[in-house]
C-alpha cells in the first residue's frame, strides 16, 4: 500500500495554496492522501509566523502528533513529522531543538524538494533557500476542482514595515511570469473554475516583462487582469493583497472598465495615525490613504474596501488610536481584519517597548465592535436589493446554496436544481449575522 499523508494548514491563503500544491505534488508522486492526521505516515504541518498565536500552535500540535509517532512506533509503524511554511523559514533550528520527533523542516519555497527529501534516510536537516523559480515550476496544474480558485501571482515583499516577519520568512518580491500565470488560470477554468483570486504579499506591486512588438515590455496588475480577463468561462477576478502606495491609475481604470474585475479592493492601512504609520515604516500617511480612497471611489463608483488594522503598536497613544477610529469613521469599510500587536522574532519594532497589555485588549474590542457596525451598515443597505451572486458550495440545510455577491458578501438561497458555478440574480430578503439570505429571480 501507498505511504498515506496529511496536510494541516494555518494561517493565510497563500498557504492554503501552497498546501493544495503539495497536495498534489505528494499524490503525483504517489502517496495517498488521507483524512487522519494522526494516523498519516507522513503529517505535514504548513504554518503561519504572523503573529506569535498563530506559531505557537504548531507547537501544540507537535507535542500532540509526537504521541502518535511514539504509539505507531510501539506497533512497528513509521510516522515522519515534517515542518513547512513560514515558522520553518524563521526558526527551523528552533522547531528541531523545542521537538526531537520532527523528522524534516523546509520552507515555503522548497516544496519541490518534498518527494526527494521523503526517500532519504537521514532526518533533520532544514531546507530554507529561496527558490522561487523552482518552486513555481514544479507546480502541476491543480487536480482540485472549484467554481472559485486561487492562484500565487506574486510572492515575498520588499517592504518591510517594522512589525512584519513576511520579508524574512517570504523573501524578496518575485512576480511569477505572464504565461504562466494565464496558463494556470486557463486550465483552472477549463476545470470549471468561474472565479480566480490572484494572491501574494503585495499583488500590487506585480511586475514581469512580456515581448511586445519586438521590445521588453512590463506588465503591471492591471493589464495582468485585462489578459486574465479574455479567458472565455472566467467570468471573475480578484486580487489580495495590496499596498497603498502601489496602487497605479492603470488598476483604478481597469477596475472602472473590466465588468469582471470585481469591485473589491483590501487595502490594509494597519493605523490612522501618521507617528504609528512612520514608525511602523507604511511610507504612506492617513492623507494619502484618505486622498487614494477618494479617488478609487471617483472613478468606480461601487467599490468597497476592507482593510487590516494593527492596535497596540509600540508607542501607541490614546490620541493615536482615536486617529484609527476617525479614518475608519471617514472610509467606512466594508469589512476589515483587526489584530493586537504581537512582537515578531527579528522584526525591528521587537525591540520597541510595549504597551499595557489590558490597554491593547480594550482598544481591540473597540476596534472590532466599530468595524462590525460598519459591516453591517455596508450589509444592510443591501436588503431588498437585487445581486447577482455566483453560487460556490452547497449550504448546510436540504437544497440550501451559498454564493457570494460582488462584495464578497455570502448569499444563501434555496434551490430545487444545482445551482453551483452559476451567476444567478438573487433579491436580498434578511441578514443574519454577517451573512445574506434570498430568493433566486426566475
Ligand atoms: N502583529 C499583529 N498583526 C500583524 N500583522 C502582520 N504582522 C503583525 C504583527 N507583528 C497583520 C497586519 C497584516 C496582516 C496580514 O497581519 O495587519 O496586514
Ligand atoms: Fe508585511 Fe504587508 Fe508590510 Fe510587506 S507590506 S512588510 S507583507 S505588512
Amino acid at each position: 500500500m501507498n505511504r498515506s499523508f496529511f496536510i494541516k494548514t494555518y494561517g493565510c491563503q497563500m498557504n492554503e495554496y501552497d498546501s493544495e500544491k503539495l497536495n498534489d505534488l505528494l499524490k503525483f508522486s504517489g502517496y495517498e492522501q488521507t483524512s487522519n492526521f494522526e494516523n498519516s505516515d507522513i503529517a505535514i504541518l504548513n504554518t503561519c509566523h504572523i503573529r506569535e498565536k498563530a506559531s505557537e500552535k504548531l507547537y501544540s500540535d507537535l507535542g500532540r502528533l509526537s504521541a502518535f509517532k511514539e504509539n505507531k512506533k510501539k506497533i512497528g509503524k513509521k510516522m515522519h513529522i515534517i515542518v513547512t511554511g513560514c515558522v520553518a523559514q524563521a526558526e527551523g533550528d528552533e522547531i528541531l531543538k523545542r521537538n526531537k520527533s520532527v523528522d524534516f523542516v523546509f520552507g515555503p519555497q522548497n516544496f519541490h524538494e518534498l518527494p526527494k527529501i521523503l526517500k532519504k534516510k537521514k532526518a533533520k536537516k532544514i531546507h530554507n533557500n529561496f527558490l522561487y523559480e523552482e518552486k513555481f515550476k514544479s507546480f502541476s496544474l491543480s487536480s482540485e476542482k472549484n467554481v472559485s480558485k486561487l492562484i500565487t501571482i506574486q510572492e515575498g515583499c520588499d517592504k518591510f514595515c517594522s512589525f512584519c516577519v513576511v520579508p524574512y520568512t517570504r523573501g524578496k518580491e518575485f512576480s511569477r511570469t505572464v504565461e504562466d500565470i494565464y496558463a494556470e488560470a486557463r486550465s483552472l477554468v477549463e476545470n470549471g473554475a468561474k472565479e480566480i483570486i490572484m494572491l501574494g504579499q503585495n499583488v500590487s506591486s506585480y511586475k514581469s516583462s512580456v515581448i511586445k512588438s519586438g521590445k521588453d515590455q512590463n506588465v503591471f496588475l492591471g493589464e495582468l487582469c485585462r489578459i486574465l480577463s479574455k479567458i472565455d468561462g472566467l467570468k471573475r477576478i480578484r486580487y489580495l493583497t495590496s499596498h497603498p502606495i502601489d496602487i497605479n491609475e492603470e488598476l483604478i481604470d481597469e477596475h472602472k472598465q473590466n465588468t469582471k474585475l470585481m469591485p473589491f479592493l483590501h487595502l490594509p492601512i494597519q493605523s490612522g495615525s501618521n507617528k504609528i504609520l512612520k514608525s511602523m515604516n507604511r511610507k504612506h500617511t492617513r492623507e494619502f490613504y484618505l486622498g487614494l480612497i477618494k479617488k478609487i471611489k471617483g472613478k468606480v463608483k461601487n467599490m468597497a474596501f476592507s482593510s487590516d488594522f494593527i492596535v497596540g503598536y509600540p508607542g501607541e497613544s490614546d490620541n493615536d488610536f482615536e486617529e484609527t477610529l476617525d479614518l475608519i469613521e471617514k472610509v467606512k469599510f466594508a469589512s476589515s481584519y483587526s489584530f493586537k500587536y504581537s512582537a515578531r522574532p527579528g522584526t525591528p519594532s521587537s525591540i520597541k517597548k510595549c504597551i499595557d497589555d489590558n490597554i491593547a485588549n480594550k482598544r481591540l474590542k473597540k476596534i472590532q465592535q466599530t468595524l462590525n457596525a460598519q459591516q453591517r451598515e455596508f450589509n444592510i443597505s443591501f436588503l431588498s436589493d437585487t445581486v447577482e451572486v455566483l453560487f460556490s458550495n452547497k449550504g448546510k440545510k436540504n437544497n440550501q446554496f451559498v454564493g457570494r455577491t460582488p462584495h464578497l458578501q455570502p448569499v444563501h438561497v434555496f434551490s430545487k436544481e444545482n445551482i453551483i458555478g452559476k451567476i444567478l440574480r438573487v433579491k436580498i430578503e434578511r441578514l443574519t449575522s454577517f451573512s445574506f439570505h434570498g430568493n433566486l429571480i426566475t
